[in-house]
């Protein structure tokens, strides 16, 4: 089969870093570069994690590095959620490269350009560089393949009641990446939160034996203590249902909608609102995930940590 060629984006974060694992691992994929957006924690630390993730995993393509904020809004982090470095929990390599001189959007632009086909666009954070590149180079439009982001959820939000983090990060770059007319998977919280995995999921990956075993079993372990403290039975691994459902879409049930990203908004504003009935008389959009077979998620993710056990 040919390989599905990806461009990562996120801001690691565990599970974008889980995510970007699952990607590594995964045959049908081909990573053309790896951008780092400001997030869960600053963009400086975003971009070491990112570096340190791509030297970890032997991720061999060309990193950029995102911009100092959002889109309008003042950079918002989640150190209650990742810590103060974005990835704490286990010792990691240093870099082994540093970010092209290019900013995130013009490298995407640049590989978006010279790759041997459509691309498919992977963002697990705020959608800052995605809406900088569609902005600049509104040209490219039609090299892109697809859109498989984390972010959103019709059924509710997590940082605030109606907002989902990536979303109410920069709702105008939401905004304008829904608004593109490029295909769109989204795998919001409404599928997210049901790709938990357990302590017993935790344990198996360790037993998988070899590096980055162990290193994603401590990347669960850290994640889930705030999730343990919030009352959830398990760590949602929200960022990598958007590389599961590019390798395994039959893992996940879904349905095209129409969504709008919610910009203004006193108590709404980030939400991202699904039309599943058509109300709106807008064309949809957006392929929302709404199920997961969370065995076989949590089957894939094991499986995928021992691509890099020895012999
Ligand atoms: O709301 C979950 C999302 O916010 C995930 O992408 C997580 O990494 C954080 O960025
Ligand atoms: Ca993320």
């Amino acid at each position: 089969m040919p390989k599905i060629p990806i461009l990562l984006d996120g801001d690691p974060g565990h599970d974008d870093a889980i995510a970007w694992m699952l990607a590594a691992a995964s045959p049908e994929l081909e990573i053309l570069c790896v951008t780092s957006v400001g997030g869960n924690q600053s963009i400086d630390k975003t971009t070491y994690n990112a570096l340190r993730i791509m030297a970890l995993l032997g991720i061999q393509a060309p990193m950029g590095r995102g911009g100092p904020r959002p889109l309008l809004s003042p950079a918002m982090t989640a150190p209650s959620v990742h810590g103060e470095s974005g990835l704490d929990g286990p010792a990691l390599p240093e870099p082994l490269q540093e970010p092209e001189a290019l900013s995130a959007p013009a490298l995407m632009a640049r590989v978006i350009a010279q790759a041997r086909e459509p691309v498919t666009l992977v963002p697990t954070g705020p959608l800052t560089n995605v809406a900088a590149l569609l902005l600049a180079h509104p040209e490219l439009k039609g090299r892109i393949k697809g859109i498989s982001l984390m972010g959103g959820g019709i059924a509710h939000g997590n940082w605030t009641p109606a907002a989902e983090f990536n979303i109410l990060a920069d709702p105008e770059a939401a905004d304008i990446v829904f608004r593109s007319g490029i295909p769109i998977t989204m795998a919001g919280l409404d599928v997210t939160e049901q790709a938990l995995l357990f302590p017993a999921d935790f344990e198996r990956i360790r037993a998988v034996g070899g590096p980055v075993a162990q290193v994603v079993a401590d990347w669960l372990e850290f994640f889930y203590q705030f999730h343990r403290s919030m009352g959830y039975p398990g760590a949602p691994i929200h960022d990598a249902v958007a590389v599961a459902w590019l390798t395994h879409p039959e893992l996940f049930s879904g349905r095209d909608m129409y969504v709008s990203v919610e910009t203004a908004g006193r108590y709404c504003r980030g939400s991202t609102i699904g039309d599943p009935r058509g109300r709106l008389g807008m064309p949809a959009n957006a392929h929302v995930l709404l199920g997961v077979d969370r065995e076989g998620f949590a089957r894939l993710l094991t499986q995928a940590v021992g691509c890099w056990k020895e012999g």
